[in-house]
């Protein structure tokens, strides 16, 4: 674990290295801590989450999407909503960006060992699922099957499409695309993913479901899961709950008695079951 900086709210200062466009409403940074030594001793796990902060507008929540096992510089992806996003969508290469982190809880990853694993992503909620994907075929040989889901509004919002096209071609994992409006060009599945997850039928036995979306995609998605016989033990979702301080002290994500920045943002659905205001 990296050590924290002397003040949890105090961001490292980091150097936007690169920045990939990958849909119009979601750009990719990839950022190095500009301390070598802070760079060097960054250790965090698939799942959590930082805080970006631009100097003088404010910070918000994103998940770290490099997995740990990649250590050249820290990607986040961040989809364009407001004022912060905004902001963070100005920044090029070589700018400055202040980044708290690793903050949270990750992805039951050890747990998952041996098992069969259904990633379901739909638009941006594939960023998280990116981190423990790319982390589990760098180490193929720990889990099951892997099955890819990942479904977007258009072709053209389909974010890490150089990846996809690599999963796509992979042996060693299934990846099934599909979108709500297709095209002429378009060569994969139209329809939304709780069908299209019903169409491939994934067995639940010895598998885990890791959902990442919209909450309307979530709901349905969950739905879908149980109608298959997953139970709520099998399924592991990650919540995009506000947040301020990222630390467990200011109470601004709280669901009953969990906080999300402390507690989660990864919860089964079990667990999920045991908060108010959530499933
Ligand atoms: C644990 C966690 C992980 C996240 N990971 C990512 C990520 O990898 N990539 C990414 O693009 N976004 C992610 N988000 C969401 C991101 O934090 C918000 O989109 C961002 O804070 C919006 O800031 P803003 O100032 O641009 O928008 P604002 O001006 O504050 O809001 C614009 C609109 O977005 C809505 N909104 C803002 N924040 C959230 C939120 N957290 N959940 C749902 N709706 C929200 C507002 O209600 C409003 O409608 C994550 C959030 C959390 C809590
Ligand atoms: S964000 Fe402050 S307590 Fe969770």
């Amino acid at each position: 674990m990296t050590s924290n900086p002397p003040n949890v709210y105090l961001p490292d200062m980091a150097t936007i290295v690169e920045v990939v466009q990958e849909t119009p409403a979601i750009k990719t940074f990839r950022v190095v801590l500009n301390s070598e030594e802070r760079m060097q001793a960054f250790n965090f796990e698939p799942g959590q989450v930082g805080q970006l902060s631009v100097l003088g507008v404010g910070e918000s929540t994103f998940v770290i999407n490099s997995p740990p096992t990649r250590k050249d510089y820290l990607q986040f992806s961040v989809m364009k909503v407001g004022e912060l996003t905004s902001r963070l969508h100005r920044l090029k290469a070589g700018d400055q960006i202040g980044v708290r982190a690793p903050l949270g809880n990750a992805f039951p990853y050890e747990s998952m060992k041996g098992k069969n694993i259904v990633f379901i992503g739909g638009g941006i909620g594939m960023a998280p699922l990116r981190t423990l994907l790319l982390f589990m075929l760098d180490n193929r040989a720990d889990y099951g099957d892997i099955t890819l889901l990942y479904g977007a509004r258009s072709p053209r919002d389909m974010a890490y499409g150089y990846e996809v096209e690599e999963w796509l071609q992979r042996k060693d994992m299934r990846t099934v695309l599909t979108v709500d409006n297709g095209t002429p060009e378009w060569k994969h599945k139209v329809g939304l993913i709780p069908n299209i997850l019903r169409e491939i039928n994934p067995s639940p036995e010895n598998t885990v479901a890791v959902t990442c979306g919209p909450p309307i995609m979530i709901k349905f998605t969950v739905q879908a899961l149980q109608e298959l016989g997953f139970d709520d033990e099998q399924v592991v979702t990650t919540l995009e709950k506000r947040m301020k301080c990222g630390v467990g002290i200011c109470g601004r994500c709280n669901m009953g008695t969990s906080y999300v920045c402390k507690d989660g943002p990864v919860y089964t659905l079990a667990q999920l079951k045991q908060l108010p205001n959530e499933m």
